[in-house]
């Protein structure tokens, strides 16, 4: 079952619930390394990279459970194997965020190097320099990154550019660290505030999360804890988009929209109407949306996440749009396959220029990433005819139930193999 078919037209229209947010998910069950006691963690995502987490945790020696739906219990106090394997890394990145608890809790981590992705180069060198700084002996040999440290030693490190899954690295590795650890030029993604408010539960000091200076006094232990995960700001972005591409009014429950500033002020520029209340979004959205023009950047500026999806909306905007992506240097990929559905767009370096047409028609399209893959399956939400959007496993490492949700909506959306 590998490819979506969507046949567009239909306006959405109805609620949809926001599943817990995979990128607070990811660092938070890595978490659980941390401490010999019970972790349980509640509304994580049922995704495949939350599955993949959850066998790396496991051939580790960590013992994983799932009790019920969008809970997972875990208890680190056999680790006995501090390795993640090129195999389960290679196919999620967010592996590396073993690397800083398993150093902190055994002294010791063989990790497997990321290779290059669909989106840019990602390499893991802040990471890594970061552990050094609070004093692991680091090695890079035969693709693998091997670390040891006695005790990891409290530091001061600057960061040179903003990284998420760097600052969640070293903020765990700090929690156990002997003495204070300032993490400058941290990233204020509010999943890393999810994951400080996680490590405060199992007993971590932390200050500073969601500003860019991160002050963690060093712990000898955490203890277990229950936490429950973040609504996924990118998944509710995602459905919000939808909605003012293909018009209609939907209700978005059980996110937030506090952390969705940058991304609910654009959609107001395409005319959408979008009214926010505690833990509710709702969006009507009647008439063929505004070209938007925007520029990706570390939170609270605009989620190059949703990226894709706002140049699918400028796609059949009415207007020109000049998209400008600055975190990764490849991740315009989705354009190719936009242009296959008649999408008028040029690319030039890491900027977009997108000239909006009402009329795109469905083809058979590939997804790269995964949020290309979901900019595909909005294109073929308002697209004339039949969109095969094929490899949708990316949708499946980040969207739950994405084809159930629309169709809910009244979107025509199955999947064939
Ligand atoms: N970078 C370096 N060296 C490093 C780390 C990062 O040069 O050691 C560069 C990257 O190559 C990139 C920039 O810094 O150009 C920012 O990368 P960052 O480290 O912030 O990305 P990440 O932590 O690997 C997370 C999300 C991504 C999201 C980015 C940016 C998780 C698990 N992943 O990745 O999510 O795009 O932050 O917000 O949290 C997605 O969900 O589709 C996704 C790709």
């Amino acid at each position: 079952m590998d490819k979506l078919i969507v046949e567009g037209g239909n306006p959405l229209a109805g609620e949809v619930s926001i599943s817990g947010a995979k990128n607070a998910a990811l660092p938070i069950l890595t978490a659980a390394i941390l401490t010999e006691d019970a972790l349980r963690i509640e509304n994580v995502p049922e995704l495949r990279d939350i599955a993949t987490t959850c066998a790396l945790l496991t051939q580790m020696g960590i013992w994983v459970r799932r009790p019920e739906p969008r809970v997972v219990e875990l208890s680190a106090h056999a680790l006995s194997n501090p390795l993640a394997p090129y195999d389960l890394v290679k196919t999620m990145r967010a592996s590396i965020l073993v690397l800083g608890p398993l150093v902190a809790r055994c002294g010791e981590a063989r990790v497997s190097l990321p290779g290059g992705c669909a989106i840019g180069l990602r390499p893991v060198d802040l990471h890594i320099k970061g552990l050094q700084a609070m004093g692991a002996e680091i090695d890079i040999d035969h693709g693998y990154i091997h670390a040891r440290a006695k005790r990891l030693q409290g530091a001061r490190i600057v960061l040179d550019l903003v990284t998420v899954t760097g600052t969640e690295n070293l903020m765990m590795a700090a929690s156990l660290a002997e003495g204070t650890t300032i993490l400058e030029n941290a990233a204020r993604e509010p999943e890393v505030v999810d994951l400080a408010q996680c490590l405060q539960a199992m007993g971590a000091r932390i200050k500073g999360a969601g500003t860019d200076v991160i002050t963690i006094e060093g712990v000898e232990r955490l203890h277990g804890a229950t936490f429950k995960v973040m609504p996924d700001r990118i998944e509710t972005g995602t459905f919000l988009v939808a909605t003012a591409m293909t018009g209609g009014r939907v209700v978005l429950t059980d996110t937030r929209p506090d952390i969705l500033d940058a991304v609910i002020t654009k959609l107001r520029e395409t005319g959408a109407l979008i009214e926010a209340g505690n833990d509710a979004i709702s969006i009507c959205a009647d008439t063929r949306p505004l070209a938007v023009g925007l520029r990706t950047a570390p939170y609270p500026a605009f989620p190059t996440d949703m990226q894709a999806q706002f140049v699918a909306l400028n796609a059949i905007a009415e207007g020109t749009a000049i998209v400008t992506e600055t975190i990764f240097e490849n991740r315009f990929m989705h354009v190719q396959e936009l242009r296959r559905l008649g999408a008028e767009i040029e690319v030039e370096g890491n900027t977009a220029v997108i000239t909006g047409t009402p009329n795109l028609a469905g083809a058979t399209v590939m997804a790269t990433d995964l949020r290309a893959s979901a900019c595909l399956v909005l294109a073929g939400l308002v697209a004339r005819g039949e969109t095969v959007v094929d490899r949708i496993y990316h949708l499946d490492r980040g969207y739950q139930a994405i084809e159930a949700k629309l169709s809910a909506l009244g979107a025509r959306i199955r999947r064939a193999s």
